[in-house]
């Protein structure tokens, strides 16, 4: 006898009998089209700036008497290699030489606050904004403003006691630079460009005010300088600027499932993104059915993208994790992403690791956690998590239902794996979604058989957290798995509104009430026989 998906609150569940035909319900019903993430796509075109390694004095990379115990912290470091060596079945794919960081890690260092403090994340409007109406704005404002205080709340960051200046490209606003290496401005500005304006990130102008200044060394040897531009205000208290403007683009109009894009632009001398630009799609911003939580969610998923979760920066990410306890700045992961025998790629690093182990429940210490392999680019790469297995995080390429949208643990965790932040990770939100499978869980071979979290056919059912009605359903990520997809209108148990007064409601006990959830059923209301007979005569089809 086939079951189908009703609706019920226990204390309902009363009066009923089996049912010998279930109805096909629901046939209008169309699944949802959700948020299209255009990230990768986006950064790609970027040229991302960070501050010129000349800005600082050789003084402030001298080696004190930290180099004691830096050579703790590189023995350390070679143990966790060794911990977690590359098996033979595992090629790795991005590899890290933590020379240069460790140098790097020392400078500024008397302008960092010991302690990470709550980020600071500031928005700006570009001047070349398009004027919103008023409703438009309020829309606006209160997504983005609810998105950074939930980001906030999680990441704290190493302040530098100073205000946010920008960098100026040098191959834009200098026409010719000092390239003899033993000449005293090598690699300084010789010549000012003519045509130089100003800088600008994905199509939004940098105000004069944001960035630092610039100058020329007519000279190769001699200190006398031209100052071109002077140094900006800065923005004070701010750890990361982000450049709001709600438009329609053309990469808005390609695919009407992009609610929004981003990229980050400039990093600091760590390589943490200090400053990025965030397009907020002026269609869906505007229209009748617009979602709040809808646009939060997506401008959470963009800004984890701009704070860091990106293909393009997995090769900057560095651990302080030991460095933390012994005191020491930094040290980098020998391997960040390998391919499995199976040919996924996976992001390996040791709190994503740790948590996707007790996710899973497995025995495999080593598993990186799977990066989506159907936006991949030419290296494999991809800066969303693996749909089949990390289905409902907020960082996978598709986004469902708010509701149904987690802040997870494998995310927070990749985010303190990049070594900027400090993350809460006590505030990650439960993700049922594989909870205690094992390591197999989500690969293409074993997704076919139907269990609690796939199914087969493309009958209805009920999501996987019972929150929903859904019909079994695959898409561009899952390769050919299914999974129950809430339908696009009327699936949700907790809406009293969902009640239409006819179909299960009405033979079956239905209820849609704040706690009730979607279950498999063929039992129906003993009085409501006489109903489904007259249901079935009005040509609504069972099977
Ligand atoms: C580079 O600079 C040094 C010192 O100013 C000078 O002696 C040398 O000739 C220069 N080399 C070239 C190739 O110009
Ligand atoms: C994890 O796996 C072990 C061994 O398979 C099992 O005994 C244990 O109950 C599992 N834990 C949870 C929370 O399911
Ligand atoms: C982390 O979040 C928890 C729960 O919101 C909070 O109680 C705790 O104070 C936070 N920890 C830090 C270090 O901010
Ligand atoms: C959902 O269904 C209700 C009632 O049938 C209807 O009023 C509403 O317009 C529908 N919404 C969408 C987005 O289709
Ligand atoms: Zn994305």
């Amino acid at each position: 006898m086939v079951e189908f998906p009703v609706i019920f609150k226990q204390e309902h569940l009363i009066q009923m009998m089996p049912f010998p035909n279930p109805i096909l319900l629901l046939l209008l019903l169309m699944p949802c089209v959700w948020g299209k993430c255009i990230f990768d796509e986006v950064q790609s075109s970027i040229r991302v700036l960070s501050p010129p390694d000349n800005r600082s004095s050789p003084s402030d990379w001298a080696f004190k008497e930290d180099d004691v115990k830096r050579e703790v912290s590189v023995n350390e470091q070679e143990d966790w290699l060794t911990h977690v060596q590359i098996q033979n079945h595992q090629k790795a794919i991005l590899q890290y030489s933590p020379s240069q960081r460790s140098k790097r890690m020392t400078r500024d260092r008397s302008n960092v606050i010991d302690k990470p403090q709550p980020i600071r994340i500031k928005t700006w409007t570009p001047r070349e904004s398009p004027v919103l109406s008023q409703w438009e704005t309020e829309r606006l404002e209160a997504a983005v403003s609810d998105a950074i205080n939930t980001v906030s709340k999680l990441l704290a960051v190493w302040r530098v006691n100073r205000k946010l200046l920008l960098s100026r490209d040098i191959n834009k606003y200098c026409r010719f630079i000092w390239r003899n290496s033993s000449s005293a401005n090598f690699n300084k500005c010789g010549r000012a460009s003519d045509n130089y304006r100003t800088e600008s990130c994905l199509g939004v102008t940098i105000p004069d005010d944001h960035l630092s200044g610039c100058v020329v060394y007519p000279h190769p040897d001699q200190t006398d300088l031209k100052v071109i531009k002077p140094d900006g205000v800065g923005i004070p208290d701010t750890d990361v600027l982000l450049y709001v403007k709600a438009q329609s683009t053309d990469k808005c109009r390609a695919d009407s499932s992009v609610l929004a894009y981003s990229a980050h632009c400039q990093s600091n001398s760590e390589g943490r993104p200090v400053a990025g630009v965030m397009v907020i799609c002026r269609e869906p911003l505007s229209i009748e059915g617009f979602s709040h939580e809808h646009m939060v969610q997506t401008v959470i998923h963009e800004l984890l993208h701009v704070l860091g979760f990106s293909k393009e920066l997995f090769s900057k990410w560095t651990d302080r994790s030991l460095s933390s306890q012994i005191g020491m700045d930094s040290f980098s992961h020998g391997q960040v992403i390998y391919t499995d025998e199976s040919g996924q790629m996976r992001l390996c690093t040791p709190n994503v690791n740790k948590a996707l182990h007790t996710h899973l429940n497995t025995t495999h210490t080593d598993l990186g956690a799977p990066l989506e392999n159907q936006d991949a680019d030419s290296r494999g790469f991809s800066s969303h998590w693996e749909a089949r297995v990390l289905q409902g995080s907020i960082m996978t390429a598709m986004l469902t239902e708010p509701a149904l949208v987690r802040i997870d643990v494998i995310t927070l965790s990749a985010l303190q794996d990049t070594g900027w932040y400090s993350v809460n990770l006590s505030q990650a939100q439960n993700l049922l979604w594989g909870e205690n499978e094992g390591a197999f869980f989500g690969s293409v071979s074993t997704c076919k058989r139907s269990s609690s979290f796939f199914c087969t056919g493309s009958g209805f059912g009920c999501h996987y957290l019972h929150l929903h009605k859904g019909v079994c359903q695959s898409d561009q990520y899952l390769e050919g798995c299914r999974i129950y997809k809430p339908l696009a209108n009327g699936s949700e148990c907790w809406k009293e509104e969902n009640e239409t007064g006819s179909g299960p409601e009405v033979w079956s006990g239905e209820i849609f009430r704040s706690d009730s959830r979607c279950f498999l059923s063929n039992i129906i209301k003993e009085a409501a026989v006489t109903d489904t007979g007259a249901l079935e005569r009005t040509g609504t089809r069972s099977r």
